[in-house]
């Protein structure tokens, strides 16, 4: 889609909505970027501080309101509003204020923009994905959550420092639930054209062995905990997956991303639960799930995570 015509609405004003308005603004997504909060004052100083930088990035338009109309005819709408992770609070803790928020909040904002992709960033991802559906009647491709986007660029960044390459040649994924139980896929995860298993330390780097793996998994699983416990939130790393996305859909890329989308018939028997896996991202929105093969670790691993999301829902009865 022509730039000039697209448009991309956040809502929530908070430090991933700021995050998010802040990167699609320096990469160009979008030539007008909406940012929907209740809190008129804090959503006006926010685009007024947006506003003073257009200078220095790609041509755009920044507009907010409180009311739902302002992301009327977007093309893309972020969903960040929700209430904020304590420090050492869990993403599923969070589940109770936060769906009935989007119980609320999001009907309208699909009734201004009815043809748009709505992607689900608010904690925690996947149960508030799936609420959506059910709130909002919109079809699983049109509504899917960031997922594990953000968990695997972790992984990968994690990966490279450790073997000494690139970031770009990191090919890993991390599945199932944005949160503890998320698996990372070493079975077909690969550096360069090396699959992780057949990896040779290049000079002067350790092995990537069991013990290594386990730290990397631990401190992926870790990292937002950690980060929240210093500055009380993330929001840089989780703004730039999310606007990836966004650009996976404006740009039709049919990129592969681990986006939180509605598993029907899934891998291992999981139905009926958001979560996710290596997904084709393009102008529809999320298309079909690559067929990723499993290890037995990975399998269960997947599962436990789907349980552990299934048993959520039935909680908040969705
Ligand atoms: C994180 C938040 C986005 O993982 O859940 O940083």
């Amino acid at each position: 889609m022509e730039v000039s015509r697209r448009k991309l609405t956040v809502v929530g004003a908070g430090a991933v909505g700021t995050a998010i308005a802040y990167a699609a603004l320096i990469r160009g997504v979008a030539r007008t970027v909406a940012l929907l909060d209740v809190n008129e004052a804090k959503v006006e100083a926010e685009v007024l501080d947006l506003r003073h930088g257009l200078e220095f990035v790609p041509g755009a338009t920044v507009i907010c309101g409180s009311d739902p109309s302002v992301a009327s005819d977007s093309n893309v709408v972020i969903f960040t509003a929700g209430a904020k992770q304590k420090p050492g609070q869990s993403r599923l803790e969070l589940a109770e204020a936060t769906i009935e928020l989007t119980r609320r909040a999001l009907p309208p904002i699909v009734a201004a923009a009815p043809d748009a992709v709505f992607i689900m960033v608010t904690n925690p991802v996947d149960v508030v994905t799936y609420a959506a559906l059910k709130f909002t009647g919109l079809p699983p491709n049109r509504l899917f959550g960031s997922g594990t986007v953000l968990d695997t660029s972790r992984l990968r960044h994690l990966l490279a420092i450790h073997c000494g390459v690139a970031v770009q040649n990191v090919h890993a994924y991390i599945a199932g639930e944005h949160g503890d139980g998320e698996i990372p896929l070493w079975s077909t995860a690969t550096i360069g054209a090396v699959p992780l298993d057949q990896w040779r330390p290049l000079a002067g780097r350790d092995p990537l062995d069991a013990a290594v793996r386990e730290q990397i998994r631990r401190d992926v699983v870790e990292s937002a905990y950690r980060i929240i416990a210093g500055k009380g939130a993330t929001n840089y790393a989780i703004g730039l997956a999310a606007v990836r996305i966004t650009e996976a859909i404006f740009g039709d890329e049919h990129r592969v991303l681990p986006v939180s989308t509605l598993i029907a018939d899934g891998p291992e028997g999981i139905d009926d639960v958001c979560l996710s896996l290596p997904t084709i991202v393009d102008a529809r929105g999320a298309g079909e799930r690559l067929a990723v093969s499993l290890s037995d670790d990975e399998a269960a691993g997947l599962r436990a995570s789907a349980d552990t999301l299934h048993q959520t829902q039935k909680h908040f009865d969705l």
